[in-house]
């Protein structure tokens, strides 16, 4: 018997793992896998929701870690994540995605010797004020096998010397997840409740640092916000730390409340945002998973970032990358309010069956 652990810690590492523990129950004569949680998110909003959506067990370990600085964040989940290793004596750990609870998980489980996995590897966004870049690049580093969902991943591994062998151009397991929840879609009453209806409104998402930790950026994402609302009803989803961010300025508070067209909502659950973007008009957002999933189901993404490591969402998909300043944004935004859209194809191997070659790899190529 293999034993396998899974890592996963911040809501978009939920719909990358899902899939593959659903793929390991399929040779549970040969491994047995299951879910360590870190506690990086912890709302229920953020993170039990999505468990009841993507239908995920329980995590056998969740390590309760919570909020911190950086450091505070990734030492915390070594110590602890060191812990469960030392007693469970796994074979094999993966970890996905970018996010503090990926390096800090691979990292220790490395340094026990234990051969790890890094699923979503090789993007990079070439800019290394995003802590995810970091979490990236050190993360593929030091992983045993780099599991890639995009061209751009080989060429960057290429460039940084990573043996060929490491690396296993899979897919994405993101859109196993968008395969497997669509139909469940059907029940959800999200645009109902929010009084909205196909094709007729915008969906908002910003959570990343460069645009909301600083009040001036803010303030004009939400100028922005207010010129669409104008033209459509636009829909968005607050994330944690942007709602921390608008209350502590009452201004900025009272005026997103104040603004007409704007629905403020908690952050969804998974088939409620799918099914939100689903129907939507255009995304805008600053998110990295969002330009993923808008280039599968083939509808505008306005992203508003200075760089993506997503690049055939651009190359080959529906993503548009602007400058996160008012002019330009807007510039993009009246464009495909008049229509003008972009179109796209979905990227080679991006068909829900990326779980199952990952596990392939894993029981018949890894431990043959
Ligand atoms: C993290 C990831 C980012 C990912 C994002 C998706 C890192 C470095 N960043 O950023 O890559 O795109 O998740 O959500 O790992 N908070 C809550 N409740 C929660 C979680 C967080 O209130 O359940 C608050 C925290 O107190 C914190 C803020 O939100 O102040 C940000 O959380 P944090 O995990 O530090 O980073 P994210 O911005 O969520």
């Amino acid at each position: 018997m293999i034993k396998v652990i899974s890592v996963v810690g911040a809501r978009p590492n939920f719909m990358k793992v899902a899939p593959i523990h659903r793929a390991f129950q399929k040779v549970s004569d040969k491994v047995e896998h299951f879910l360590v949680h870190t506690g990086q998110h912890y709302d229920y909003a953020m993170s039990t929701a999505f468990f009841q959506d993507l239908e995920m067990p329980e995590p056998k370990y969740f390590l309760n870690i919570g909020s911190g600085s950086h450091a505070q964040q990734t030492a915390k989940i070594m110590i602890e994540f060191e812990k469960v290793l030392i007693e469970e004596k796994p074979d094999f750990i993966i970890v996905v995605g970018d996010v503090n609870s990926t390096i800090a998980c691979s990292l220790t489980a490395i340094k026990l010797g234990i051969k790890t996995a890094h699923v979503e590897a090789g993007l990079r966004s070439y800019d290394r004020k995003m802590p995810e870049e970091i979490n990236r690049m050190a993360t593929d580093a030091i992983s045993d096998y780099l599991f890639i969902t995009e061209e751009s991943a080989e060429e960057n591994l290429n460039k940084e010397g990573v043996d060929p062998k490491r690396v296993f151009f899979v897919g994405n397991t993101m859109i196993d997840s968008l395969v497997f929840a669509t139909p469940k879609t059907e029940k959800s009453d999200i645009l109902n409740k929010l009084n909205v209806t196909e094709n007729n409104y915008v969906l908002a998402t910003i959570h990343r640092p460069s645009n909301v930790d600083e009040p001036k950026q803010l303030n004009s994402l939400i100028d922005l916000f207010d010129f669409i609302a104008q033209k459509r009803q636009i829909i968005f989803p607050v994330h944690p730390r942007t709602k921390k961010m608008i209350e502590s300025d009452d201004i900025l508070n009272n005026r997103v409340k104040s603004i007409t067209n704007l629905i403020l909502t908690d952050p969804l659950g998974y088939i409620d945002f799918l099914k939100l973007m689903i129907n939507c008009d255009f995304v805008i957002t600053d998110s990295g998973g969002i330009q993923e999933e808008t280039t599968f189901l083939q509808k505008p993404c306005v992203t508003m970032r200075t760089s993506t490591e997503r690049p055939s969402t651009i190359k080959l998909g529906t993503n548009i990358l602007v400058n996160p300043d008012y002019d330009s944004i807007k510039n993009v935004v009246e464009k495909i309010l008049n229509n003008d859209k972009k179109t796209g194809i979905i990227p080679p191997l991006w068909d829900g069956n990326t779980a199952d070659r990952i596990v392939e790899i894993i029981t018949n190529k890894i431990f043959k």
